[in-house]
């Protein structure tokens, strides 16, 4: 599966929607997640980030984000339609540790 991860918080350019097959992108206040067990890994979403912040689970170190997208992609409303990015989309892309500095 591809996940959502840390550069999507307070960025949520939802540009990834857009273009996924299986509609499987759920939507939280501040970030979107990808449902894990719906993806069916084709990975047009990726390139589609204006923040990157999509990846493949194969990479190390996501196991936390893969727990993340897992459990808020059940609870989470599904979102198939772009929206406008967040307000400080701009300023936030790139800082580090979102979720750690917001959510912990
Ligand atoms: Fe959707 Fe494909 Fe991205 Fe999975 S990899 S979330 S199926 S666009
Ligand atoms: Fe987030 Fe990138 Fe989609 S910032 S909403 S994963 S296009």
């Amino acid at each position: 599966t591809y996940v959502v991860t840390d550069n999507c918080i307070r960025c949520k350019y939802t540009d990834c929607v857009e273009v996924c097959p299986v509609d499987c992108f759920y939507e939280g206040e501040n970030f979107l997640v990808i449902h894990p067990d719906e993806c069916i890994d084709c990975g047009v979403c990726e390139p589609e980030c204006p923040a990157e912040a999509i990846k493949p689970d194969t990479e190390p170190g996501l196991d936390k984000w893969l727990k993340i997208n897992s459990e808020f992609a059940q609870i989470w409303p599904n979102i198939t339609v772009k929206r406008d990015a967040m307000d400080e989309a701009k300023e936030m892309d790139g800082v580090e540790g979102k979720y750690e500095k917001f959510f912990s």
